[in-house]
């Protein structure tokens, strides 16, 4: 296994297990929602966001119990996100993390309930004295998650993307639309492992940067094993943006335009890292990862 294997598998396990904590199994009628978080963000995907936070938070020695929060804090938006984007309204995906999506299992209101309660519930973790000391820290990591998730950040690129659907969509359009709907969060996961570690503006800042073409890349990718791999492999259903009509990189690029640019911004976001020398190896890590990813 490689380093950065072992490395993600490990986050992925502390991720796991935070997230099992946040969300204990109830009775009664409120066990409901409760259970469809649990099936929403537990026991499945690459767990990502949260690596890129404890891989930024460990450059700067945080302790993982901290950065740990920050992880689950915005695995939990990202889960709601995927809840809410297989909803019959918007994609009508019936498959996540190869298993029933959440409305599938359950049903429409109570996936659109436990996607509402995964991002309130994220703020509250944020907000709680256990993630840092400091008021300030955790007030700056709230504003970030809070920019990234809202209309200026997922939410308005989900808008975008499916207005983008009837819509005739130039690069520049394409790249803010996939910068918004996916390079946000991604952002935030960079970003708010630097705030959580108390980086320096200069820090974060160049954190930001890597994490901005990183997220880029990484919907890029996403668009091509849309096209390229089966449903088994991706664990969601393929081939959905032809279907849909999406605005993606490959529609006005094609295949191997989009695969070019896709290596282009994993080579760029590495260099975004060079201040930080060795201990930026789990990050540049995960650019490959990216790149390389089948699912
Ligand atoms: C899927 O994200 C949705 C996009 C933003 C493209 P991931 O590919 O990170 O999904 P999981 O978390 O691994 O399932
Ligand atoms: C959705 O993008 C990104 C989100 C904000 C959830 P996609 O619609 O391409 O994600 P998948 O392919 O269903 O995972
Ligand atoms: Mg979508
Ligand atoms: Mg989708
Ligand atoms: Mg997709």
């Amino acid at each position: 296994m490689t380093d950065f294997k072992k490395t993600i598998t490990e986050t992925a396990g502390l991720i796991e297990d935070a997230l099992d904590e946040f969300l204990p199994t109830q009775d009664g009628p409120l066990g409901r929602v409760v259970n469809a978080m649990r099936w929403g963000a537990l026991d499945g995907g690459k767990r990502l966001r949260p690596f890129l936070v404890i891989a930024a938070a460990d450059m700067f020695d945080a302790p993982r119990a901290r950065s740990v929060r920050v992880g689950s804090a915005v695995e939990m938006i990202h889960c709601y996100s995927l809840i809410h984007d297989d909803l019959p309204a918007m994609d009508d995906s019936d498959l996540r993390r190869g298993r029933a999506s959440v409305h599938k299992k359950f049903d429409d209101a109570t996936a659109i309930l436990a996607g509402d309660a995964l991002l309130t519930q994220a703020f509250e973790i944020l907000a709680e004295e256990d993630t840092h000391p400091d008021g300030n820290v955790r007030c700056a990591l709230a504003l970030e998650l809070a920019r990234a998730s809202g209309k200026a950040g997922m939410v308005g690129g989900q808008m975008i993307d499916i207005y983008a659907e009837q819509k005739e969509f130039d690069l520049a359009g394409v790249t803010q639309l996939q910068r918004l709907k996916t390079g946000a969060l991604i952002r935030f996961g960079a970003v708010g492992g630097g705030i959580v570690g108390e980086g320096t503006d200069d820090e974060v800042a160049a954190l930001s940067a890597y994490a901005e073409d990183l997220g880029l890349a990484f919907q890029i990718v996403d668009d091509i094993l849309d096209e390229t791999q089966d449903a088994e492999t991706l664990g969601k259903p393929a081939g959905q943006d032809a279907e849909m009509d999406k605005a993606t990189f490959i529609k006005l690029l094609g295949m191997d335009g989009a695969k070019s640019k896709a290596a282009e911004l994993v080579e760029s976001c590495k260099a975004h890292l060079d201040r930080f020398g060795d201990k930026a190896e789990p990050l540049k890590g995960a650019a490959d990862f990216v790149f390389e990813r089948k699912n």
